[in-house]
Order: C-alpha cells, then structure tokens, then sequence
C-alpha cells in the first residue's frame, strides 16, 4: 500500500487588497509545498464576514485570492484550490470544536483583543469564535503541515489544544471503533523564511495589513510597477547606513523589515544582503529592492488581471475543487459523528 504525501492545509481570508505580506508569509510557502506534498488552499470566506463585507466585494475577493493563488504558481490540477462556505463540513466540525473548547483558551486569543479593539461588546459573535473555525478547516482534513505567516501562531497552537482535548474525551470511544490511537494528528505549523512578519512601510513597529487606512502602508499584488516604486521610496527609514551585520538591524525596524523583504524577494538570506548593501545608504538600497519587488510581483499581477478576466474559469476551479475537498472531508466528518455519536 502507498503511504499518501504529508497534506498541507491553509487559508486566506477574502478580504481585499492582498498585500507583500500574505505573498511572503503564506503564499510562496504555499508554492513550495507543492512539490512533495498535497496541498489543499481554501479561500476562506467564512472568515471573513466576521467583520462585515459587502456583499458585491466578497464574491469580487474570493475569485482575486483564487487568480493570485493560480498567478504564483500554484497548480489547480494537483492541488486543491476551493472556497470555504462551499464544503458544509467546516461549519459542522467547528459546532462540535465549539463545545471542545473552552471559554477561557478564546479569552487568551491577542487577534480577537486586536481586532475586537475598545468596543468588545460590538463585535461579532463570529469574530470571537473564529480561531475554533480556523481549527476545524485544518483537522476536518487531518491536515499534517499548515504555513502561515508569524501572526497565526497562537491560533495553531488553539488548533492543536483541541485536536488532543478532542482525542482525551473521546479517547475509550476512538479506540473501541478502531479509529487508532489518536484520531486528529496534531498539525505542525510552518512558519519559515525571512519575512515572516512584514511590517508596514510607513512603521516598522505595525504588521503590514489589508486593514491599514494609509494604501502607502503596504504593496498590494495589484499595483502596478509605478506605484511599488514610489511606495518603497516614501518608505520611512532611519537617517543611518544599512549595517554589515544582522545585530546591527536590532532596534532599526525600518531597516531591519526592508533588508527581510529583500532577502525573501530575492531568495537569499538577510546575512548575504548586508553583505552586498552593509555601509550603503538608502538612497542606494531603495530603488534595487524598488526593481526586485517590481520583477517578482508584475508577472504575477499581469497574470491575475488575466485571470480576472475570465470570471468562469476561476468559478470552474472552486467548484471542482470542492468536490475534492469534499471527498477528502466527508469521511472524516462521519467518523467524528460516530465517535460523538450523533444518529445518521
Ligand atoms: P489573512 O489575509 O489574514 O487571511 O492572512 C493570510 C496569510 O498571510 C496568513 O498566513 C497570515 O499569517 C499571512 N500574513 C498576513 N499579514 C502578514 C504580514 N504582515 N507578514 C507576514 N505574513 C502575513
Ligand atoms: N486565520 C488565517 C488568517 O487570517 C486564515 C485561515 C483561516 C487559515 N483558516 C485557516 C490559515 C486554516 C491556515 C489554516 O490569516
């Protein structure tokens, strides 16, 4: 019998203005994994209507996420490429995850607290449970490898807090149906390269994010080469020369973000790019990470205009991917309702 490929899990909220960070935290991870293991990438657009999204705009956002991931080279016909709300069985295994949980885990959640801000009360039930539906989107696949950018961290952790609280319950009933020793493996995250955490340009000390009110905080997949370059170059920086060494970006966060960019644009690491710029200005480094950004992302913004433009074939691969996922996730859901043991 062949052993299947380790399966690889994760999602992107459909949410709009797809930024550097998605691409290097998660995206080109994802394009890698895809060489020696079943990659699954969900559009997750339950997530996003935690906070509101109009309607028009979402369907709009989940086939840009869909054209940006097929545009970096991820291949709809070996992996899995679907939308979210399309398989019921997220939703079904985030229900019985909900009563796995515990109130006190999600009260420890720094994401909610963030994005909840001062108004608590005003936010969505949804918003709160979130990390619990994140949870079930993984185990409903016994997915082994999840890569997502450094912000997701707490919630793979929440994610393997339940898997094991979910195996101990159950652990007699698991073992009586022959459903093994653990039935939800534990999911590893991967969190791997140099920017795993992109700052905004415009400070160091914020996460670069679709959210940000100033565009000039962050470089979108759909700017165009002109707009990259004039972003990099209103990008604040420190009065000082790059340093020669990675000690010397300690407590230079412009700095410390531009040369992590650089490093993961170009494939290399931050030691080697101080190597070549170490001593140099800004006004020397800007606009050679200015034409690296632009030769890595206008292909793929031409590519995801191209796709864009052919709204059928985007639905064609959500739809179909689906199916996969659904025949994948349906087996896993039953054997969760006999080990609760629901009728049916
Ligand atoms: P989201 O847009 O929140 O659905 O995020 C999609 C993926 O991008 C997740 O894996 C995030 O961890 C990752 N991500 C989002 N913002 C950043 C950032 N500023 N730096 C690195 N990774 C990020
Ligand atoms: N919470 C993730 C984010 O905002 C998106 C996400 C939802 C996800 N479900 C997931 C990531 C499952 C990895 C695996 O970035």
């Amino acid at each position: 019998m062949s052993e299947r490929k380790p399966r690889v899990f994760s999602g992107v909220q459909p949410t709009g203005n797809l930024h550097l960070g998605n691409y290097l935290g998660a995206i080109v991870r994802f394009v890698d994994l895809q060489q020696d293991h079943e990659c699954i990438y969900c559009v997750v657009d339950m997530h996003a209507i935690t906070v509101w999204q109009d309607p028009q705009e979402l369907t709009r956002n989940i086939r840009e996420v869909t054209a940006a991931f097929i545009a970096t080279g991820i291949d709809p016909q070996k992996q899995i490429i679907f939308n979210q709300s399309r398989v019921s069985g997220h939703a079904e295994l985030a229900w019985v995850f909900n009563c796995v949980a515990r109130i006190g885990w999600l009260n420890r959640m720094t994401q909610f607290k963030e994005k909840a801000g001062k108004n608590r009360e005003k936010a969505s039930v949804g918003l709160y449970d979130y990390p619990v539906l994140m949870a079930a989107d993984i185990l409903l696949y016994h997915a082994d490898k999840v890569p997502v950018g450094e912000d997701q961290k707490q919630h793979l952790e929440l994610t393997r807090d339940i898997a094991q609280k979910f195996n101990n319950d159950y652990a007699p009933r698991i073992r009586e149906l022959g459903l093994g020793e653990e039935f939800f493996p534990l999911p590893e995250p991967v969190i791997a390269g140099p920017a795993t955490r992109v700052m905004s340009l415009k400070d160091g000390t914020k996460k670069m994010s679709k959210s940000d009110p100033s565009d000039l905080s962050r470089i979108n997949l759909s700017d165009d080469a002109d707009t990259i370059a004039k972003k990099i170059r209103k990008a604040r920086t420190d009065p000082e020369p790059l340093p020669e060494t990675v000690e010397g970006l300690k407590d230079r966060p412009e700095a410390a973000n531009l040369v992590g960019i650089y490093a993961a644009l170009a494939g290399i690491s931050k030691e080697k790019v101080l190597e070549e710029f170490g001593g140099r200005g800004f006004a020397d480094f800007k606009p050679a990470l200015a034409d690296l950004t632009v030769e890595k992302l206008a292909p793929i913004n031409a590519e995801m205009k191209r796709l864009l433009e052919d709204p059928g074939y985007i639905d064609g691969v959500l739809a179909a991917g689906a199916e996969r996922a659904r025949a994948i996730a349906e087996p896993i859901y039953a054997d969760v309702k006999r080990i609760v043991g629901f009728l049916g």
